[in-house]
């Protein structure tokens, strides 16, 4: 495996890229327009600037990395990609727009992987221009620091899929796990009931957004407290996933906390909208409640 594609250059995209790139792939890097792309590319060169300043690698790795980064406009430049990775809105019409298009241009035997974390891989497949070439490849964020990735296989999926994105992911240095194509595969599955349930616990007056956060962090050792994970990740992303936790296993256990829901409808996605459970305008988070 030589050129990875990746749609998206968002958070989850460009940190897809760049982890590639430092991994020594070539890589092609696609969203809706080249000056987005290219704005990807850009926030790439300043996290490398970053871990160069912090003399955690060179100035020549930084530029060999970023020399390995193509920008595209779309994905008609995909021909010549072992691997396509997906991580574009995480809306299924979309998703199944971009496997179209993809599919006009993707070699015959080259992977389709999507890091959706949360929509069925089988389903997906269905929209592949080959399900036993396709599967799920889910990156945490940010991704050059979370160590994991988990894999998704489609009732489709071939052997030789899985083998060469486990190879890929492994080339990376990311722990691969492998998962069932069920609702929230691993990792979402136990974090957003604990999310959710931290939303139901403010929403009943158990205690303040501080002090859930506070005695996760520091009760648990999580490096961050419910409330302040959930605003970084955003809060239309944790209903969504809770949601298909909810209706994919018909599980009254998953409902959405109703507080969670009114945030969303207020527009308070988190840190990306400056507002969640923090309010993130001034110097340092201020709860809102
Ligand atoms: N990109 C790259 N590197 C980053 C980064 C970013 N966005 N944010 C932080 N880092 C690096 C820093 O450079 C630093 O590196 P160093 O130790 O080598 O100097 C290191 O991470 C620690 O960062 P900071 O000291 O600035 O801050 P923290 O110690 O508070 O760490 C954090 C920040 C790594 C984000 C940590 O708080 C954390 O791990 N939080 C939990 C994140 C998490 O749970 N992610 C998973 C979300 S779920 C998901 O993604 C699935 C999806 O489907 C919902």
């Amino acid at each position: 495996m030589k050129t990875v594609g990746v749609i998206g250059a968002g958070q989850m995209g460009a940190g897809i890229a760049q982890v590639s790139a430092q991994a020594g792939y070539r890589v092609l890097l696609s969203d809706m327009d080249l000056a987005r792309a290219e704005a990807g590319k850009a926030g790439i060169a300043k996290q490398l600037n970053r871990l160069v300043e912090k003399e955690k690698i060179t100035g020549d790795a930084r530029d060999s990395a970023l020399g390995r980064i193509e920008p595209v406009g779309d994905v008609s430049a995909f021909a010549p990609c072992d691997l396509v990775i997906e991580a574009a809105t995480e809306r299924e019409a979309i998703k199944r727009m971009i496997f179209e298009n993809v599919g006009k241009v993707l070699g015959t035997d080259a992977i389709l992987a999507s890091n959706t974390s949360s929509i069925p891989i089988t389903r997906l497949a269905q929209a592949s221009p080959d399900p036993s070439r396709f599967m799920g490849v889910h990156f945490f964020n940010p991704v050059p620091v979370m160590g994991l990735i988990e894999l998704i296989r489609g009732l489709a999926t071939s052997d030789a899929t899985v083998a060469a994105v486990e190879a890929f992911g492994q080339s990376l240095g990311k722990r691969i796990v492998h998962a069932n194509d069920a609702p929230g595969f691993i990792v979402n599955r136990v974090l957003m009931p604990m999310l959710n349930e931290a939303c139901f616990a403010l929403g009943e007056g158990v205690a303040t957004i501080s002090d859930i956060d506070a005695a996760c962090q520091l009760g648990l050792n999580h490096p961050m407290g419910p409330f302040t994970l959930a605003d970084f990740i955003g809060l239309d992303t944790c209903l969504e996933i809770t949601r298909v936790l909810f209706e994919g296993t018909g599980d009254p256990k998953f409902r959405p906390a109703p507080l969670l829901v009114k945030y969303v409808e207020a527009g308070w996605y988190g840190r990306k909208s400056r507002r969640g459970f923090y309010d993130y305008s001034g110097a340092e988070p201020v709860p809102t409640r």
